[in-house]
């Protein structure tokens, strides 16, 4: 898979799948995958450091998830999130940032919002790094959005919506992840755009799907947003092996002869 993959599956009607990757042996395992992409969210501040929003991840951490996703993936697409604010300081910091993500092995960044990006966003693509956008509930914002919420649900929300989309192909976005928007809004803007969409919350229409690894293998029971379906019992079986080696342990069946050393 690369960049212009991306468009050619959408002329072809040809699904993309796109999941979250944060570590090196998670990493491993998805290369020998059928999935198409990779992304290092920034959702890594909740996921892996256990934080309650993305905003403290930082260039420095997200290049560090990126160089081990990559010594693991050697052969996947990756794209790596531009962590809160490193957008906003100016070009010189912004287009460090991006030089560390490339440099830790990305393929491509993700921008969050359309608003204040476009010029910076030409710029990435004119400097021969692939863009994807992120619309809709862009969690780096979610102060400003007031909670984790379903956008362009009013009709100027929609409009507005429908413009940064199309500011982001504009300015040379690739593709663009579209993140708990109404299905037939995501449809509308799906089928507008020459550049590809990767929905999470955003119904069957859009081009291709992207979910957090840890969510749709089932690692949280406790989180079933209505968008996430747990494709297998993850927590479940981590918690019956960990309790399987700790009563064979007690029960000194492990380790047997042959785990041994003689
Ligand atoms: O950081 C992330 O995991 C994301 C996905 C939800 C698209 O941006």
């Amino acid at each position: 898979m690369n960049r212009l993959d991306f468009v050619k599956r959408k002329n072809n009607k040809e699904k993309i799948s796109m999941v979250t990757c944060y570590d090196s042996w998670s990493a491993k395992l998805l290369n020998s995958t059928e999935v198409d992409c990779l992304l290092v969210g920034d959702s890594l501040a909740m996921v892996m450091h256990g934080f309650d929003s993305t905003l403290p991840a930082t260039v420095e951490l997200m290049a560090l998830h990126t160089k081990a996703v990559r010594r693991g993936a050697p052969d996947k697409f990756i794209v790596a999130d531009m962590p809160f604010l490193s957008t906003r300081k100016g070009l010189k910091e912004s287009i460090d940032a991006v030089e560390a993500l490339m440099h830790a092995g990305a393929n491509a960044i993700k921008i969050e919002g359309a608003e204040g990006h476009c010029e910076l966003i030409q710029h990435i693509v004119q400097s021969g790094v692939p863009v994807m956008g992120h619309l809709g509930l862009t969690p780096q914002s979610i102060h400003q959005l007031g909670g984790f919420k379903v956008q362009g649900k009013t009709a100027s929300a929609e409009e507005a919506l429908i413009a940064s989309a199309n500011a982001l192909q504009d300015a040379g976005a690739f593709s663009l992840v579209l993140e708990c928007v109404p299905t037939l809004l995501a449809q509308q803007i799906t089928e507008q755009l020459k550049i590809s969409t990767i929905g999470i919350g955003a119904g069957l229409h859009t081009d291709g799907q992207v979910l957090v690894l840890q969510d749709l293998l089932g690692f949280n029971q406790d989180f079933k947003p209505r968008f996430l379906r747990h494709f297998s019992p993850g927590a479940d079986w981590f918690t019956q092996a960990v309790n399987q080696f700790h009563k064979e342990t007690c029960e000194r069946s492990f380790p047997n002869e042959q785990e041994s050393y003689s």
